[in-house]
């Protein structure tokens, strides 16, 4: 039988392929922190605006412009700004509650401190009416799916797509970087009727 992946939900993975510097980790180690739904996030919620993640938000701004065009491909002049970003510590014992990301189009996460089991769990929208235990999972019969989250790791993703993190099972408190985007451009078609034009 041949099969035709038929609107499929494109995550990106990205790595960044050095080390963290010494002040990066620093900056983001040392943020203070507030309480969330199974771990704590931190106060500041714009970090990548902090000139210690300069570096660091090229190489997201990069990645999300790639992810952009290999994706969505728009015709007219728009790109994803970066507007939210956050750091959350989940703690051996700790988890991410399932949440998605209201208000922003692409979502990433970025792992800055990680154990070798850490995972991230994204869902399937809607409810399984007809369940057939499968033989083996597989992307059509599954509703939920995991991936490595590893250190420099970033995992770009829609961000109505909903995700969470199970319980850290490591030794080392499990550091992320999360960020929200939303288009600044032409979004629309003025002749379609669909014309929207963001600005910065
Ligand atoms: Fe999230």
């Amino acid at each position: 039988m041949n099969l035709h992946n038929l609107f499929p939900t494109p995550v990106g993975f990205a790595e960044l392929g050095r080390e963290f510097t010494p002040e990066e980790l620093f900056f983001i180690r040392e943020l203070e922190t507030r309480p969330n739904q199974g771990n704590t996030t931190s106060v500041n919620n714009f970090v990548l605006r902090d000139a210690a993640l300069t570096s660091l938000r090229s190489f997201l701004e990069d990645s999300v412009g790639d992810y952009f065009k290999a994706t969505v491909n728009p015709k007219h002049n728009v790109s994803l700004r970066i507007t939210q970003s956050w750091c959350n510590y989940s703690e051996p014992g700790q988890f991410h509650h399932k949440h998605a990301h209201p208000n922003s189009y692409i979502s990433g996460v970025f792992y800055v401190q990680t154990n070798p089991e850490d995972r991230i769990y994204f869902y399937r929208d809607g409810w399984q009416q007809i369940k057939f235990p499968p033989e083996t999972w597989n992307a059509y019969n599954s509703e939920s799916w995991w991936f490595e989250a590893y250190l420099g790791r970033l995992i770009l993703f829609p961000s109505s797509l909903t995700h969470m993190v199970p319980e850290v099972k490591g030794e080392k408190t499990r550091i992320s970087l999360s960020f929200n985007t939303f288009p600044v451009g032409v979004v629309g078609e003025e002749m379609d009727l669909t014309g929207l034009r963001l600005e910065a």
